[in-house]
């Protein structure tokens, strides 16, 4: 899918770090972008840097943009963003999930039951933003593409983070099992980075961030996405991006092929 002006982007958790430098990225493009944060002046920054973006295009019909407000964990409100998204833009043809929370609090004694909130906003949230987008996709009847926002913490086990470990291995094995949906032209693939440059990124400790050769510059994510968009042969894949290893699918084709032939046949339907 190649990134033109005219498309539709809609991005969650726009309203810093990864999400806001993607809004700004594709904002270069000309493709006209709903901004949604849980943050409403956090959005309407990224809103502002979007309309200066638009203004330095040397092209008669400007792209649009709009800020929603929205809590990727309320059901109700995600619902609300996509209507208005599409009673705008009358499209969908990007959607990036990328809302997402990290603490690293002992569970185990997390009476108030701070972990669920956590595992709602990452794993239930973007399991219910994929579910409206590939609703809204099929009845648009367009071809579309989803980059879901796991982590490379959901790839191996992290003891420091259990429940944001395992909130994002869910949203790593979601994308893998929406493979099948690329014969109706809608491709569902998932960006696990080690540590970028963001606010949460800053919550680590630096000992983790150098153990891991440090952050991630954030234009090898924003490469990373834009590959996923523009490769029509990515559907279901997981890019895994880290400092020490630099940007590799996983698993690797030749571990993949020691089982997904058979899991794809037995579990495919
Ligand atoms: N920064 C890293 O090192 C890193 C590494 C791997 C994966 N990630 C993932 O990338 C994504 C973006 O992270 P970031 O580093 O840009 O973090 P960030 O904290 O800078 O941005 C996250 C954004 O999500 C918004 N948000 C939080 N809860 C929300 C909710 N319920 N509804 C809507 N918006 C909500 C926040 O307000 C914030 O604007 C997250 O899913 C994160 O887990 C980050």
């Amino acid at each position: 899918m190649e990134l033109e002006q005219r498309m539709s982007v809609l991005i969650t958790g726009a309203g810093s770090g990864i999400g806001r430098a993607l809004a700004v990225a594709l904002a270069k493009k000309g493709t006209s972008i709903s901004v949604l944060d849980i943050v409403e002046k956090n959005a309407l920054e990224t809103l502002e840097m979007v309309k200066q973006e638009y203004e330095k295009l040397q092209v008669e019909d400007k792209p649009s943009t709009i800020c929603i407000r929205c809590d990727v964990a309320k059901p109700d409100e995600v619902s609300s963003a996509f209507e208005q998204h599409i009673a705008v833009f009358k499209s969908l043809d990007i959607c990036i999930n990328c809302a997402g929370v990290a603490h690293t609090s002992d569970f185990i004694d997390d009476e108030q039951g701070l972990w669920r909130r956590l595992v709602d906003v990452n794993l239930n949230g973007t399991i219910e933003c994929s579910r409206l987008e590939i609703k809204a996709m099929k009845s648009l009847g367009k071809p579309g593409c989803i980059i879901n926002f796991a982590s490379a913490l959901g790839l191996y086990p992290a003891p420091c983070a259990p429940i944001y470990a395992a909130s994002k291995a869910g949203v790593v094995m979601l994308t893998r099992s929406l493979v099948n949906l690329r014969s109706e032209g809608i491709r569902v693939n998932v960006v696990c980075p080690e540590f970028v440059d963001t606010p949460m990124g800053n919550l680590l400790p630096v000992t983790m961030i150098d153990a891991a050769d440090g952050f991630i510059p954030m234009e090898k994510v924003i490469n990373g996405v834009f590959e996923l968009i523009e490769d029509e042969s990515k559907a279901g894949c997981c890019l895994w991006i880290t400092q020490r290893h630099g940007v590799k699918y996983w698993p690797c084709s030749e571990q993949e092929q020691t089982y997904s032939d058979e899991t794809i046949c037995i579990f495919g339907s």
